[in-house]
């Protein structure tokens, strides 16, 4: 097929030319540097396909865009598709296909390297060693072992995460509309939303964004937690109100702020805008607290997880194209 590839990076290039080369595919793959949108979708005109990342933009408009020039598909090259309007993809005939799994460990691990930095104040540490500032004052953390854990979501990133602090000594706790039998083996301990509120040292969020997940993390969830609690997203920037979550930060009922997601960061994240004046004054505020740590979105961005998304991607373009192996489609 001839894909067009939205916005790659080199890494994107370097991972699909292998995995292409390595797969037998014989895709035809045309790198764009550009995000998806309504001015960047005629790029696509010629293409039978078209391949996505997180901070593309598949609205209604694009896709009729898309559609319009006999774009057939759109391979998604991750697990979350909050981003695609899937109802508009459907009246328009285009099939939409992404990697529901790829490497559930890099995004765990990572959620634990926030946890670890905030804990331990690894990022204040770093900077006064290199000052030749030894002093230990503000750098007091607290022992993991038997503190709660609380995790939203308990799917294949939560289980993998929750496995982890279990090793750590942790309690874990989680709230899922649709608890599974991997996590009861695993010994995790399912209670309401409210509960794990209350009672988590550190919340964890692993749900995916949709209607119902949107400011999950609000005012009100703010106020029925733990005075001092960590709060990790690594999971979709807007399943937290970040103006709730700022002033929960001031009033000291969020000790710790841990995001790899962000609900603005498509017009921040996966570029160098160190040259630029930052216009996101919500984003600026995040920076000024010495307790939060933030990256950007770089929790999936592993050597064996760019593998699996490059070959995945790949194989759904070919499943679509050949009617063979498997396609991970996805439908309203
Ligand atoms: P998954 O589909 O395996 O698991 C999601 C779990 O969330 C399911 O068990 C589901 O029942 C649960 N859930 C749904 N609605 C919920 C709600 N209202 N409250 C609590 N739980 C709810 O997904 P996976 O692979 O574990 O990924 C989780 C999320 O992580 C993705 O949706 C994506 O947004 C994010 N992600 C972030 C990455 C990063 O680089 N930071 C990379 C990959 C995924």
């Amino acid at each position: 097929m001839r894909i067009a590839i939205f916005s790659t990076k080199q890494y994107d290039r370097q991972f699909l030319n292998d995995a292409n080369a390595q797969g037998g595919h014989n895709h035809e793959l045309v790198f764009l540097e550009a995000r998806l949108g309504p001015e960047t979708a005629p790029l696509a005109a010629g293409f039978e396909a078209v391949c996505a990342f997180v901070n593309d933009r598949l609205n209604r408009k694009v896709l009729e865009i898309l559609a319009a020039q006999g774009v057939q598909l759109i391979v998604l090259r991750s697990a979350g598709f909050n981003h695609v309007d899937l109802r508009a993809a459907a009246d328009l005939g285009l099939r939409v296909a992404r990697v529901p799994a790829y490497s559930p460990y890099a995004v765990a691990e990572h959620t634990l390297a926030l946890i670890m930095a905030l804990n331990r104040k690894t990022h204040r540490a770093y900077a006064r060693v290199r000052e030749g500032n030894f002093s230990l004052e503000g750098l007091l953390g607290f022992d993991l072992y038997k503190k709660t854990v609380g995790i939203v979501g308990t799917g294949k990133i939560g289980r993998v995460f929750a496995g982890i602090m279990i090793g750590l000594g942790c309690r874990v706790i989680a709230f899922d509309p649709q608890p599974n039998e991997e996590s009861l083996r695993l010994g995790i301990e399912y209670v309401s939303f409210e509960e794990l509120l209350a009672e988590s040292d550190i919340i964890s969020l692993h749900c995916p964004l949709n209607a119902h997940t949107h400011h999950l993390i609000d005012k009100a969830a703010l106020q029925a937690m733990k005075p001092g609690v960590m709060l990790i997203n690594t999971s979709r920037g807007a399943i937290i109100d970040t103006r709730a979550v700022i002033h929960g930060l001031k009033s000291g009922r969020i000790g710790y702020l841990g995001l790899d997601v962000y609900e603005e960061e498509e017009e921040l994240f996966f570029e160098d805008l160190s040259g630029h004046v930052l216009q996101d004054d919500v984003f600026a505020r995040l920076l000024t607290f010495s307790n939060v740590v933030i990256t950007g979105h770089q929790g999936f961005f592993t050597r064996e997880a760019l593998g699996n998304i490059a070959q995945t991607t790949l194989e759904n373009a070919t499943a679509f194209a050949t009617g063979t192996g498997t396609f991970h489609e996805v439908t309203l």
